[in-house]
């Protein structure tokens, strides 16, 4: 891999404000970013994430008002709302189901299952962590979408009950964790603001 090439794809990468509303992003391209979302790590490989891809423009104008009016919202070509599972990672079938495909022998499968139950009893939001993993889902989808070209912006400023009323959400079982708008942008990326390696990298 030519890591020029992939440093400049995280050059190429920002949070784009306004996006070609003519232009679309050919299935073959989004499946490749949503490939990178569904091979993305999660703890304990729990995978406690939705992609859901909103393709209507009626729902994109709908959504808009909860979502701080942002324009990205309704000019982006695919809105992508990744949604934060809340109840199955806290259900045995589910956690076990997710464990035992790993194959391993009985007695190891005991153990984590264990481990699992007393690290999820103890969460003090099963959302504030399954909604921790979609991040780095989001995080792997966008700059996936760099390499080939495809812009996006992470979009935060969202009111999270209006968004799951919208979509009819069920919430006991998952919730809003983050949104991704993706497409083209309209206008040149502005130069980009960093702190210098130094101040943000320690080598202990
Ligand atoms: C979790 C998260 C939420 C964000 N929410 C918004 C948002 O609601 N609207 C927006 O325009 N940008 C949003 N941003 C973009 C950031 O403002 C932007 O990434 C940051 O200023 C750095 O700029 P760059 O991404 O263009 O390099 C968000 C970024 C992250 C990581």
């Amino acid at each position: 891999m030519d890591k020029k090439a992939l440093t400049d794809s995280l050059y190429f990468r920002h949070a784009c404000k306004l996006f070609d509303e003519k232009k679309r992003i050919p299935k073959d391209d989004l499946d490749f970013i949503l490939e990178a979302g569904r091979l993305s790590p999660s703890s304990f490989g729990m995978e406690p994430w939705y992609f859901n891809i909103i393709q209507k423009q009626e729902l994109k104008e709908v959504l808009r008002p909860a979502c701080w009016d942002q324009p990205q919202i309704t000019s982006c070509s695919e809105l992508l709302i990744i949604t934060a599972k809340v109840d199955a990672p806290a259900r045995r079938e589910y956690y076990e189901k997710m464990f035992a495909r790993r194959e391993m022998p009985e007695e190891m499968l005991e153990k984590y299952l264990t481990v699992y139950k007393q690290f999820i009893d103890n969460l003090h939001s099963v959302y504030g962590w399954t909604a921790r993993q979609c991040y780095i889902a989001a995080a792997n989808m966008m700059s996936y979408a760099a390499m080939i070209g495809v812009d996006s912006c992470p979009i935060e400023g969202f009111e999270k009950d209006k968004v799951e009323e919208i979509l009819g959400l069920n919430t006991t079982k998952e919730q809003v964790a983050l949104i991704v708008a993706l497409g083209y942008r309209v206008n040149e990326a502005p130069e980009k603001k960093r702190l210098a390696f130094d101040e943000v990298v320690r080598f202990l």
